[in-house]
């Protein structure tokens, strides 16, 4: 744990074009720094580097951050790793904060395991190469399976030898912990206080996580006859079948993101004969489904999923199930279908690469068009078939969250089924309205059970807020159901991260006093009178973070309001200096000198305004929790639009200028939401019945309230009604 005062202290010093610099060619355009993206194949420079945001983006593929954001990507390190190397570049002592207890139990334990591992991989690659049993056993399987030296290196592949205890009995000797041992996986109880090797004779595929660690074995016999084909590790602190890793992502990863593109495929060995074969963005599901967790880690490097599987009937079937949850979840995906009888492994070995390429080509076909296909297949004929097949390829277009895509798809598979396109986007809409029906059903569902657990009488807007809390984190679909006042909430974020510390107005705190206000300190006040809270998660951390760091600022500030004041009284006195009373009459030497005070006043007041702004947005694009900086950094890069009105002016008129404006435009357009919201759900009780007639009564006092509220909202709104949907 780095000690708070540290991290300050180097996301100070850290300066954005220094570090990018080192990895990327950066060119000077206008305010900024340009050059090719180090996180595609770029041709032509898209990634902007800005010193004074101390900020880096890509405007293509969309990769940057802060400094702390652009080493964790870019050298694949942790938060702490990345702090750790800017520390280093810039001579910062790094001081370690205190760990507790409970953290330094739960550290030790993970390194130790890491430790073991690495070691236990090493001890197995050197029975692979140096010993007699390793060389004919295991080098011999694998060098007659096709994979070349350089290749069983690249992957650290080992041999664990046909011995009850080899491996037990040297890692005893070299001091490692037996309980460890056993909660690896590595070794087994044999109940008399020693232990057992668990691979033994088995050849080893160690799997790696993003970073490099050795958190996993995978055992393969050589036993025809064997029941299990892999021993696998099970689960550990250090190792989540579920969300840690997909195989051979660390070899991957960085060929994924520089071709925008992965495929997956099945196995150890078909990750391995790809690679051999110059296809480095592959890597494996292991087996299994894959779970949102992989699908997240994914995210950071594409997009772009082909998924290759076998041509018989088996593949075919793998290849329909499951995939709608990947569409959900925004991938793009595509399915390609290997020759009957071969897998990625056996083709890589049997062709060229030139030939794997242009298979690619020629058989990669999107994931709906493919199912369409399939389920058209003999159903030509068959009007029953053909329409289940409609409704079927309709659902899994309807999961797609970009319209864009989804209108795509309506045009493409009207074609192939012959109908109307019109039909189609109709049916589409009907899933859409279902699935959001569903959704809003287990709310009221949920609603009722809070209400009937809370008693009832709560006020309004309180009510709207705790049906919209999620326990703890929840996950990133769930969210996008649960919030329907996502929109709103995600542009107040913005407009708080962006000028959350900026001076906003005066406010009234006693008769005649008044105090100036923030735009944190002002939103804060309003969300609070109307009991309202953020409910994405993530939103919620932030807008606490940020409270948090008020006290901080106001120091730093009357800090900072100094060095600018010295640093332009300095100039000022400067450049007056320099102005030459000689031939100037008094009154224009006068005159001079106050247009040389008012411009240096502007600078000095923009100054103090560019320090306000980049205050919190620095802070949280760098904070250590993920979620908090990849969102900070997203809703940094926000454009959003302008109203017509401002932007047929020619004068630019930016969003700061208007923030006394914006800011309570998006508060009220955000609470307008809410009542819309609740004037639904009121309006769904009542209509449902089955309650009395003095329940009925008090609900409609309440829509009639609601009403009311809203017809306020609108007027202050600027009688733009904001209509939710
Ligand atoms: N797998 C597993 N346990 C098993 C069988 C399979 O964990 N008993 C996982 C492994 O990750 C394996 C993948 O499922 O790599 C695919 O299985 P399979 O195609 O049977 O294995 P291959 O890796 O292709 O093995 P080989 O080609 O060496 O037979
Ligand atoms: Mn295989």
């Amino acid at each position: 744990m780095i000690d708070r005062a540290t991290v300050e202290q180097i996301l100070d010093t850290a300066d954005i074009v220094d570090v990018v610099s080192d990895c990327v060619s950066l060119k000077k355009r206008g305010a900024n720094w340009v050059g090719l993206c180090p996180f595609h194949n770029d041709r032509t420079p898209s990634f902007y580097v800005s010193r004074a945001k101390g900020i880096c983006k890509c405007f293509s593929c969309g990769q940057g951050g802060s400094a702390v954001n652009f080493i964790m990507e870019h050298e694949q390190m942790t938060y702490v790793e990345a702090l750790k190397y800017l520390a280093n570049k810039y001579h910062i002592e790094v001081k370690e904060r205190e760990q507790t207890d409970e953290e330094r139990a739960a550290q030790t334990e993970r390194e130790a395991m890491l430790i073991i591992n690495e070691w236990a991989c090493q001890w197995m690659e050197n029975q692979l190469w140096n010993t007699t049993e390793g060389q004919e056993v295991g080098l011999s399987y694998f060098r007659e399976r096709g994979f070349s030296d350089a290749t069983i290196k690249k992957f650290r592949l080992g041999y664990s030898p046909d011995n009850r205890t080899a491996l037990y009995q040297a890692a005893i000797q070299a001091g490692y912990n037996r309980e460890l041992l056993l909660k690896l996986g590595l070794c087994k109880d044999d109940t008399r206080g020693g232990g057992f090797d668990f691979y033994r004779g088995r050849v080893m595929f160690p799997i790696f996580n993003v970073a490099g660690k050795v958190i996993a074995f995978g055992g393969r016999t050589l036993k025809k006859d064997d029941h299990a084909k892999y021993f696998n590790s099970p689960e550990s602190v250090i190792y989540s079948k579920k969300e840690s890793t997909m195989y051979g992502l660390y070899q991957a990863k960085r060929a994924i993101a520089r071709q925008d593109k992965c495929f997956i495929v099945e196995g150890y060995a078909d990750v391995i004969s790809m690679h051999q074969a110059g296809f480095e963005n592959v890597i494996a599901s292991s087996g299994t489904a894959l779970t949102e967790g992989h699908i997240h880690l994914l995210h950071r490097f594409t997009n772009n999923v082909t998924e290759l599987f076998d041509g018989d009937a088996a593949g075919i079937h793998a290849a329909l199930v499951g995939i709608d949850k990947l569409l959900a979840e925004g991938l793009n995906i595509k399915v390609l279908l290997l020759p009957d009888g071969e897998d990625p492994d056996s083709y890589a070995r049997s062709h060229s690469s030139s030939e794997i390429k242009d298979y690619i080509t020629a058989n990669e076909s999107d994931f709906i068009t493919f199912k369409t296909r399939i389920l058209l297949d003999g159903a030509e004929h068959d009007p029953i078939k053909r329409s289940a097949a409609i409704t079927d390829v309709v659902k899994s277009i309807s999961m797609i969250p970009d319209a864009v895509t989804r209108s795509i798809y309506a045009k493409e598979i009207s074609n192939l089924f012959a109908v109307s396109e019109q039909m189609i986007l109709r049916e589409i809409q009907k899933h859409i309205a279902r699935n959001k029906d569903e959704a809003f059903k287990q709310r009221q569902r949920e609603q009722r059970r809070n209400a009937a657990l809370e008693g009832t009488g709560a006020p309004i807007t309180k009510d709207a807020t705790t049906r919209q809390e999620q326990p703890q984190q929840p996950t990133h679909s769930q969210d996008k159901d649960a919030a329907n006042t996502y929109r709103e909430e995600r542009y107040v974020m913005h407009l708080l991260i962006k000028y959350g510390m900026c001076y906003l107005c005066d406010t009234e705190y006693a008769p005649g006093k008044t105090r100036p206000t923030s735009v944190l300190e002002y939103v804060s006040n309003e969300l609070s009178l109307d009991n309202i809270e953020f409910s994405h998660a993530t939103f919620k951390r932030i807008f606490t973070l940020s409270k948090e760091l008020i006290p901080l600022f106001y120091q730093e500030l009357s800090a900072a309001e100094k060095e600018i004041g010295n640093e332009c009284e300095q100039l000022l006195h400067q450049e007056i200096s320099q102005l030459d009373p000689v031939g100037m009459s008094p009154g224009k030497f006068e005159q001079e000198e106050n247009s040389i005070r008012s411009k240096y006043d502007g600078i000095k007041m923009e100054k103090v305004n560019d320090f306000c702004q980049l205050f919190l947005e620095k802070r949280l694009c760098s904070d250590p929790n993920d979620e908090v900086r990849q969102m900070a950094t997203q809703l940094v890069s926000d454009r959003h639009q302008l109203s017509k009105i401002y932007t047929q002016n020619t004068k630019i008129v930016t969003e700061f200028d208007r923030l006394s404006f914006l800011i309570p435009l998006a508060i009220n357009t955000w609470k307008n939401a809410i009542i819309g919201i609740q004037i639904k759900e009121l309006q769904a009780r009542i209509k449902q019945g089955g309650i009395t007639h003095d329940e009925s009564q008090s609900l409609l006092k309440q829509l009639q309230e609601l009403f009311r509220v809203r017809r306020e909202l609108a007027r202050r709104i600027g009688d733009r009604v904001v209509n939710p949907k």
